[in-house]
């Protein structure tokens, strides 16, 4: 994502797992990259666990269900995260 310098990046399910992992990634790469990350904090969202990036100026935490729309608007890139990963409960309503 070299030509992606600069650009707002949005994370969905960022408070869980793989998410917190992949914010933190990405607010430490050399591109500046802007990272919003929506979530709707279910059971598996820990808001905790990206507390430190609230004071990184290119972070931003929307607590929201990624199928609303306004809450994914004006992003120029999406890494997807955000489903409830556990697998009976993907099946029944992914
Ligand atoms: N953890 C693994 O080993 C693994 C392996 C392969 C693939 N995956 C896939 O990676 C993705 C993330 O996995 P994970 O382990 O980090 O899951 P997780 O359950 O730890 O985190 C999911 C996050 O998504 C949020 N979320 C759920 N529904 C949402 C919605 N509608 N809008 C906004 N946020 C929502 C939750 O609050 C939570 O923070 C899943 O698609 C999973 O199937 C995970």
């Amino acid at each position: 994502m070299t030509q992606d310098r600069g650009k707002t990046l949005l994370v969905t399910g960022g408070c869980g797992f793989i998410g917190t992992n992949l914010v933190r990634f990405l607010l430490n790469r050399p591109e500046g990259w802007r990272v919003v990350n929506v979530d709707s904090l279910t059971y598996a969202g820990n808001r905790v666990s990206l507390a430190a990036a609230d004071d990184n100026p290119n972070f931003r935490f929307v607590h929201g269900d990624v199928r609303n729309a306004e809450a994914v608007d004006a992003v120029e890139a999406i890494l997807a995260d955000g489903v409830d990963a556990t697998m009976g409960r993907f099946n029944a309503g992914p």
